[in-house]
């Protein structure tokens, strides 16, 4: 038999568990376990999951993880619907051996450094990265805010040059407005700084391994026909993701904000048809049910 669409989800303190992705849930997510030897857990997990039998390919299954228990923002929307969970927990290279050491058991298949949390304010992000064998490395990716603080230059140069799959930025505005308005906390400055420094190293180096995200609500909707403009300016040719808030959007408590900031279908419709008639020249736009995905 074939599993289909399962992860592990490895934390910043090492714990871990194996969920189905059909089933992600808020509640429960951090029911982790200590990753203590690696084989262990995975057959004691299993063999709590039903449907898995022996000799079942267990090569559908993703793994994630995060290097740090934080954020330094706080947007309304967040996947995250409570930071009682946050600590100050960061992973250590110990830790993150045993992390990799997960990888062989799911096929080699891509190796997240990042899924929750934000992985740039852990502050040996780079030397993590850097540490990972090259065969991790290369199928290794992050998603980021980009507005810890001001990064430096050393780190947008460390960063091209450890060869990783792909860094994700998440944009969801180019104006200090909205993206305030959206990114609680965030800076624009830091932001701006950021993802500007990156676009110039990437375009130094000649690479393309910058992947974009935007979430889309009331306050940015009509900014995203330009802001795909400008990022593709920023990252030519890159694929950007722009989705819906993941549905059910029960884990967003504020009821008040999600009237002002959630999307109906009119204004989704309005969206794609906006999309489509940029006809993009570098870029194939494949629409499903709350989500846009423009690829080269
Ligand atoms: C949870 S964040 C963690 C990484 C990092 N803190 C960031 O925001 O980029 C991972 C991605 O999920 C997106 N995201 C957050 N809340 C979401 C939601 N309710 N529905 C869909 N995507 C969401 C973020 O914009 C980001 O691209
Ligand atoms: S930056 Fe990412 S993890 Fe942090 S609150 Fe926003 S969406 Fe959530």
């Amino acid at each position: 038999m074939r599993v289909s669409s399962r992860y592990v989800y490895v934390d910043a303190a090492c714990r871990a568990k194996i969920e189905r992705l059909s089933e992600q849930s808020n509640e429960g997510w951090f029911d982790l376990v200590p990753l203590e030897d690696p084989i262990s857990f995975i057959r004691e997990q299993l063999a709590a999951i039903e449907r898995v039998e022996p000799g079942d390919d267990l090569y559908p299954y993703i793994v994630f993880g995060d290097v740090t228990n934080n954020c330094n923002l706080r947007c309304r929307h967040c996947i995250n619907p409570d930071w009682s969970i946050a600590t100050s927990k960061r992973m250590t290279l110990r830790e993150l051996d045993k992390y990799v050491s997960l990888l062989p058991l799911f096929g080699n298949n891509s190796f997240g450094l990042s899924c929750r949390m934000e992985p740039l304010l852990h502050p040996e992000f780079i030397d993590l990265v850097e540490s990972l064998p090259e065969h991790v490395r290369r199928r290794a990716s992050f998603t980021s805010n980009f507005a810890v603080r001001k990064l430096k230059d050393e780190f947008f140069e460390r960063i091209v040059a450890a060869g990783i799959d792909h860094i994700r930025i998440s944009i969801d505005s180019l104006s200090k407005l909205h993206f305030e308005e959206i990114r609680v906390n965030a800076k624009f400055d830091f932001f701006e700084h950021n993802i500007r420094a990156l676009s110039a190293k990437i375009k130094e180096a000649g690479r393309n391994n910058v992947l974009l995200t935007t979430v889309v609500l009331r306050q940015n909707l009509r900014e995203i026909p330009a802001l795909i403009h400008d990022a593709q300016e920023m990252f030519p040719g890159t694929s950007h993701e722009v989705r819906r808030p993941y549905e059910p959007i029960n884990y967003i408590a504020d009821e008040e904000w999600k009237e002002k900031s959630i999307i109906g279908e009119d204004e989704w419709a309005w969206l794609v048809k906006s999309i489509q008639k940029m006809n993009i020249p570098y870029a194939r736009a494949s629409v499903t049910n709350g989500n846009i995905v423009l690829s080269s």
